[in-house]
């Protein structure tokens, strides 16, 4: 068999609103969220070939420790065992520690592309267990677009897509500040501070959040013990709205925050007025672009429009 190869692009996520109500006794935190994919995406080129013994190289800079890339394509290969030789070359677009899920999305990337390449279907609750093992928002990147998200996050039903207005795609500008959050700390954090009356008040918002029909609510439980940390991102968030971001908001467990902007010029100039700030000018991605874009990458290894993609190589 000649290496098989394919250029993937795993996207970026934002938590639109963001709830979080309580722990349970795994250790895990009970969360209401709703995710969002956005343009922002890490490039991941691959290339698969069978072998007598399994081998994982990912090249590229800068070097993460502990990364999801490895850890997700040595699951898939013992969940289908096999032995391959897998070369990952990653290219990093989306910030580490701030919130944007890029790490949790890489692994999903890993999840849906070698099946494919190794000639092998894995049904989708399959995919989706394997997904849950490596983190709480890697289920999320299995399907894209605009979802809520129970349980730890992995529990997930698609929501209708917030990715498209009639005016055209809904528009944001991201600012990630130089902090770099650890999600396990930020629970930490905040984990005392969870009341059974703010729990019942958080239900009842939470419903609004999700029955928005296209704009965005914004509220996110981590924004308090985040923001009496680092008071530099509250003032971050105070800036854009300032510029006329509605809402502002940040995005899990931080540091990125974004601002939602109703019309391009207004992003323009809001953009010229933050420059100082390390800034990205982002679109959601909506659940069929999503899914276009993973068509088109794999597009040499696949048959069919099933989702998750289906391998052309299966016998
Ligand atoms: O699932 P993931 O590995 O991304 O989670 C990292 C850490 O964040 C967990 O070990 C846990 O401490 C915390 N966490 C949590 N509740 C969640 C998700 C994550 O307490 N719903």
């Amino acid at each position: 068999m000649t290496p098989r190869t394919a250029k993937l692009k795993a996207f970026a996520k934002l938590n639109l609103g963001l709830r979080v109500l309580y722990k349970r006794p795994d250790g895990y935190h009970e969360l209401r969220t709703v995710f969002q994919t956005i343009s922002l995406a890490d490039r991941l080129d691959v290339t698969f070939e069978r072998a007598r013994e399994t081998r994982i190289e990912i090249e590229g800079t800068p070097e993460i420790p502990d990364n999801l890339v490895g850890k997700a394509a040595r699951l898939v290969l013992e969940d289908l065992e096999i032995h391959a030789s897998v070369v990952f070359r990653l290219r990093k677009r989306i910030p580490a520690g701030a919130g944007l899920g890029g790490g949790s999305s890489d692994a999903a990337a890993v999840l849906l592309a070698l099946p494919v390449l190794a000639g092998e279907n894995l049904a989708p609750e399959r995919l989706a267990g394997l997904a849950a093992q490596l983190g709480s928002d890697v289920p999320f990147f299995l399907h894209g677009g605009t979802a809520l998200g129970l349980g730890r996050g992995e529990e997930l039903y698609p929501l209708p897509d917030r990715g498209a207005t009639r005016r055209g795609a809904t528009r944001a500008l991201l600012i990630v500040p130089d902090v770099h959050s650890s999600t396990a700390e930020a629970y930490e954090e905040l984990s005392p501070r969870l009341t059974s009356i703010a729990l019942q008040n958080k239900l009842v918002g939470f419903q609004q959040e999700v029955w928005q029909p296209v704009g965005v609510a914004g509220v996110n439980d981590f924004e308090e013990t985040m923001f009496a940390l680092h008071p530099q991102l509250r003032r971050i968030k105070d800036r854009l709205r300032r510029c006329g971001a509605d809402p502002a908001a940040m995005t899990g467990s931080g540091s990125a925050i974004f601002g939602i902007f109703q019309d391009q010029d207004h992003l323009e100039r809001a953009k010229k007025q933050l420059a100082s700030e390390r800034i990205f000018a982002i679109s959601f991605v909506s659940r069929p672009h999503y899914r276009a874009a993973w068509r088109r990458a794999l597009k040499l290894h696949t048959k069919g429009d099933l989702w998750p993609p289906r391998s052309r190589y299966v016998r």
